[in-house]
């Protein structure tokens, strides 16, 4: 069964658009199934740079059929622009197709979600802005709007109605200015006229494609400890990054994966609060952040950055039964050494296992680190595994190791030709 889930292992941000370029013109679909334009992918091909907040990476491939999954959420104007924007770079593109039942963002989600961050005060999760927990909230609260109905007039105006008048009476609550539906329906019943085409039922659709044999990728969006469950919590996302979130966010059972690509930097980096073990707060730190132009692709904001952490890592290898790692962005290491790398975590003088569930802990805990000799060398012109430095050789061994887990991929720059396959076998079975 050639399925593959491309998983973040450890905050987001690890180059998972890339490797979902690299392979996503093998497949037959490429599904997202999780979060919305809170994510931002950052595809370099062919001298042009594309950048994908909810679009899957995949629709650079004509005849690849890239779906926006169920457990996705949806901004229609994000998506449009979006669509205009990637439509202009290119004029062949796959198939787009989005879940009836994946959920719609709306003005009052963004404005909740900065009242919810001001209501935080010196706990706030420094979320993205975009809405992305009001809409999951209403999901769960079974209040939220789905694209199906919201592609039907009447449905969307009987629901927005009903919606509205409760989301109103919430932000006159907070001092802020109720919103008019008038013109909010028509604002949006314009983006549901151009987004009607595309919406359809996808749980089967995708089911199908995996049951004929087709090459499926999902995609996944931030990463393994966002995960609203098994991440950092509260300082995590609203849905489920992890692999699991693939088989939620798209209709299907966990037997139908054969493969988890895990994508992690060989180091880390963290956007927004929350508690961070191996940050380096010093000029090691903002050497790699501008080595690696660590700056976020939606907010702009400058990531937190630090050594890797193979404690997190094991625990993501675990959480998400990942059969192969993609090492991405190695060459930023150039020129840092000597490396560093947690192996342990210590809390209150004890060595502890792995990373702990409250947060006030994990706050606490001290990296138990080992040396690791660095290089000098541009690594951009490897082509294999052969062609890299010793050093490098020998950090990617420690981080097999380590983790228990083999290196399937390594990535030594931006373009789709700076990387290396070491093991196609853990890719597509
Ligand atoms: P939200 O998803 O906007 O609610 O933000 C919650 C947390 O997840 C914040 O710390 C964000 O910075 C983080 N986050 C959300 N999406 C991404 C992403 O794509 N990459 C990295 N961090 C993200």
């Amino acid at each position: 069964m050639p399925t593959l889930v491309i998983v973040g292992a450890q905050w987001g941000d690890e180059a998972k658009g890339k490797l979902v370029d690299v392979l996503g013109h093998e497949a037959q679909m490429v599904v997202r199934y999780a979060g919305g334009n809170n994510a931002g992918h950052t595809v370099i091909t062919g001298g042009q740079t594309f950048k994908f907040q909810l679009i899957p990476a995949g629709i650079l491939h004509p005849g690849t059929v890239a779906v926006l999954g169920s457990g996705m959420v949806v901004c229609p104007q994000g998506l449009l622009e979006e669509l205009d924007r990637t439509r202009e770079q290119r004029s062949e593109l796959g198939e787009l197709i989005i879940s009836s039942a994946a959920h719609v963002v709306f003005p009052y989600h963004r404005m909740l979600d900065a009242l919810e961050e001001d209501a935080r005060g010196e706990n706030r999760i420094g979320t993205t802005s975009r809405g992305i927990g009001p809409a999951y909230q209403d999901k769960v609260a079974r209040f939220g709007i789905r694209m199906g109905e919201f592609v039907d007039p009447t449905r969307f105006k009987q629901r927005l109605q009903e919606v509205l008048a409760y989301k109103n009476r919430l932000l006159e609550m907070f001092g802020s200015a109720p919103i008019a539906f008038d013109g909010l329906y028509e604002e949006y019943s314009k983006y549901a006229d151009r987004l009607r085409p595309f919406v359809r039922d996808t749980e089967v659709l995708v089911q199908n494609a995996v049951a004929r044999n087709e090459r499926v990728l999902f995609e996944g969006a931030q990463g393994t400890f966002l995960d609203l469950d098994s991440g950092t919590y509260p300082y995590v996302t609203s849905s489920h990054p992890v692999a699991g979130g693939a088989c939620l966010g798209t209709g299907i059972g966990p037997r139908a994966i054969q493969n988890v690509l895990g994508v992690c930097k060989a180091y880390t980096t963290r956007v927004g609060s929350g508690p961070f073990v191996t940050e380096l707060d010093d000029a090691i730190g903002q050497q790699i952040r501008d080595q690696g132009q660590e700056y976020g692709t939606v907010t702009g904001r400058g990531r937190r950055c630090g050594w890797l952490d193979l404690v997190a890592l094991r625990h993501s290898c675990r959480l998400n039964s990942i059969s192969g790692l993609a090492v991405t962005r190695v060459d930023i290491l150039s020129g840092i050494g000597p490396l560093q790398v947690a192996t342990g975590y210590r809390l209150d003088g004890e060595i502890i296992p792995t990373l702990p569930t409250n947060p006030a802990d994990l706050a606490r805990v001290e990296a138990e680190l080992v040396e690791l000799e660095g290089w000098n060398d541009d690594l951009r012109g490897a082509r294999k595994l052969e062609d890299l430095p010793t050093p490098v050789r020998k950090y990617l061994d420690f981080i097999e190791a380590q983790t228990q887990t083999p290196i399937a991929i390594v990535s030594i720059g931006p373009d789709r030709e700076e990387t290396i396959i070491t093991r196609p076998d853990l890719i597509w079975a």
